[in-house]
Formats: C-alpha cells, sequence, structure tokens
C-alpha cells in the first residue's frame, strides 16, 4: 500500500458565474522518502488539490474522488479522525508564512502547544524538542529566538520556522505549497537543500507544489505539470526534464531564470492562464499553444500513456515528436 494514494480527485467551486472547476481527476501515489513536484503557473489548481486533501477548501469549495492516507480516505473522514492526522502525520507549509503562524503568540507557544496536543509532551520536554527542531532548520540562537514573535523573524527564519513547526511531530507526509516563493534565490536554495536533507535524515515523503520547475530539478522523483485545473503531463522528473513531451512543459522549462552575460532573464510564456470560469472546450492550453491545431480546440484531450514511453502520461493531441521539434527550437533560440 503506498503512503498516500490520490484517486481522480476534484475540485469545484459554486460561484457567482457558476461552478468552476478548478482540479479534474488528479492521480498519483506517493511512498515513504519520495518527492512529488505539482508545477504549473498561478490559478492552475495547484493548492486547491492539496488543501482538498488536508479538508481545507473554502466553504464554497467541495472536493471529489479519493485521497487515500495508509488506505484511509482523508476525505471521507470525520473532522476529528482529520484532525488526529492533520499536522501530525500529514503536515503542511504554507505559501505565506503568516496564514499559519499566529501573529499574537511567540514561536514557542506555538510550537509547544502542537506537541502538547498531539504527542503529549509537557512544557519542558515540549520546549526541548522545539528548539531543537529549530536547530535543525538552522535557526542561529534557537534557544534565544524561541521566544520571539514571528514579525521579529525575517521572512527566510519565518519560513524555516514555519518548516519546523510543520516537521515537530515527524509527519510521514509533508505538502510544502511553494515555500520558496517570496525568499531571494541564495534563501532558496538553502531551504530546498534544508527538505532534502530532512528526507533524507527522516525519510519523509514530499509533495513540493511551485511554479518554477526550476525549484523541482534535483529533489523530486515525479513530476505533475498542470494548466487549468488539469494535468498536461505526469511522469519522472528526468523525462519531465529531459524528454518533455507537452507545449506547455516546454514551455515552463523555457520560463527557468538563466543566468547569461546580461544578468538573469526569464522567459515567460507568451500569454495568460485562463479564466477557470471561462474555460475553452478543447485543451485548455489551446489558446497560447504553438503547436496549437483545430482539434486541439474542439477536443479536450485525455490523459494517455505517451507512445515514447508508458510510465509518461500526458494529454496532449500532437505527437511526441512534434513536441521534441518545439524543444529542439525553442533550446536553439536560448
Ligand atoms: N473560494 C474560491 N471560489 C472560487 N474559485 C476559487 C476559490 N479558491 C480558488 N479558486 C480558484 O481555483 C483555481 C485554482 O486555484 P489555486 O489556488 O489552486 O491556484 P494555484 O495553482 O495554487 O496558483 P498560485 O500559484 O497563484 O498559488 C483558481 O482559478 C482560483 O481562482
Ligand atoms: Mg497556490
Amino acid at each position: 500500500m503506498s503512503l498516500i494514494e490520490v484517486k481522480n480527485l476534484g475540485v469545484q467551486f459554486q460561484t457567482q458565474d457558476g461552478l468552476v472547476y478548478a482540479v479534474n481527476g488528479i492521480n498519483f501515489s506517493l511512498d515513504r522518502g519520495q518527492t512529488l513536484g505539482i508545477v504549473g503557473e498561478s490559478g492552475s489548481g495547484k493548492s486547491q488539490s492539496v488543501l482538498a486533501m488536508m479538508g481545507l477548501l473554502a466553504s464554497n469549495g467541495r472536493a471529489t474522488g479519493q485521497a487515500l492516507y495508509q488506505g484511509q480516505d482523508l476525505l471521507a473522514m470525520k473532522p476529528a479522525d482529520l484532525n488526529r492526522i492533520r499536522g501530525n502525520r500529514v503536515a503542511m507549509i504554507f505559501q505565506d508564512p503568516m496564514t499559519s503562524l499566529n501573529p499574537y503568540l511567540t514561536v514557542e507557544r506555538q510550537m509547544t502547544e502542537v506537541l502538547q496536543f498531539h504527542k503529549g509532551l509537557d512544557r519542558k520536554a515540549a520546549r526541548a524538542r522545539s528548539v531543537q527542531l529549530l536547530d535543525a532548520v538552522k535557526i542561529p540562537e534557537a534557544a534565544r529566538r524561541i521566544t520571539m514573535y514571528p514579525h521579529e523573524f525575517s521572512g527566510g527564519m519565518r519560513q524555516r520556522v514555519m518548516i519546523a513547526m510543520a516537521l515537530l511531530c515527524e509527519p510521514e507526509v509533508l505538502i510544502a505549497d511553494e515555500p520558496t516563493t517570496a525568499l531571494d534565490v541564495t534563501v532558496q536554495a538553502q531551504i530546498i537543500a534544508l527538505l532534502r536533507e530532512l528526507q533524507r535524515d527522516f525519510g519523509t515523503a514530499i509533495i513540493m507544489i511551485t511554479h518554477d520547475l526550476g525549484v523541482v530539478a534535483g529533489l523530486c522523483d515525479e513530476v505533475m505539470v498542470l494548466y487549468g485545473g488539469r494535468v498536461m503531463e505526469q511522469g519522472s522528473a528526468d523525462s519531465i526534464f529531459y524528454r518533455a513531451s507537452h507545449p506547455y512543459t516546454v514551455g515552463l522549462l523555457g520560463a527557468i531564470p538563466r543566468l547569461d552575460a546580461e544578468g538573469e532573464t526569464l522567459v515567460a510564456i507568451p500569454g495568460a492562464p485562463p479564466n477557470m470560469a471561462k474555460l475553452p472546450k478543447g485543451c485548455p492550453f489551446s489558446e497560447r499553444c504553438t503547436l496549437s491545431s483545430e482539434q486541439c480546440i474542439e477536443i479536450l484531450p485525455a490523459l494517455l500513456p505517451a507512445e515514447h514511453d508508458a510510465a509518461v502520461l500526458r494529454a496532449c493531441h500532437r505527437s511526441v515528436q512534434a513536441v521534441s521539434e518545439l524543444a529542439a527550437k525553442e533550446a536553439s533560440h536560448a
């Protein structure tokens, strides 16, 4: 049995414009010590996919499908049972640290309460363990700083505090939602290195969400590329990086910041992500895709094993050959 098995996960929101299908039919499984990357531009459905698993959707949202943790469906669980797993066996690092850190409580109070609630430790033991975790995420002078309030930490340090909090109960699964977006490149690299270390030392399974394919390089075993709430391509990190078979993945790879003679450049994909309330009837990416055909505009492509590698799933009417020619062309422009 996989540690996590997500089957046909969907998220719908009730809005004034009607139902918004934010996430459609996502499937993946994750074993101990493995990392899955979920990649896509803003609004592609990354956060809602994992919030659904954690039972944290907004009140107008509804999740369908299954999210099995050790065979138990998180989506069908009673709130009390879910609370025992959430923050304990499955923990999450949020996009904005201030959404999960309480600004009015010291870091010590917030960390020790988690351990008292989930692990039944007394104050003293909880404090010792909390300092140990702050040390592990490389907060200097942890024993002194633990008495500080969240706003007294810099952005990068705050993100580390949140990682330490998420790791307090030694979760089997860590969900990290863009944990490095707000940070500068050096701190970003440090946080990624830290996650890799934690995974090695604790065997934690990680779901890493990012809009930047560069971040998942070297960290993820498998990558899922989302666009318009749908999986465009899914497979091993190697296949996504070296043999991208979807035009959107090719575009994302081109958008990785590169250091060149002129400094850092970012080649973005032309056009904007779609309005989720008014998705085209065919492929959601068809409006921005340079390989788009009549068929792409009219018919939604199914997610199927790729002709060149059955372990890769892709939702694209165009051949792998046509996409690799596109990738070669883009690479020659770079
Ligand atoms: N409460 C809500 N009601 C209606 N639509 C919502 C609601 N919450 C999210 N959505 C929509 O769901 C879609 C997916 O949002 P999601 O937060 O998963 O994006 P994301 O991929 O995490 O983007 P980002 O990189 O900006 O965080 C978006 O189009 C968003 O507008
Ligand atoms: Mg998000």
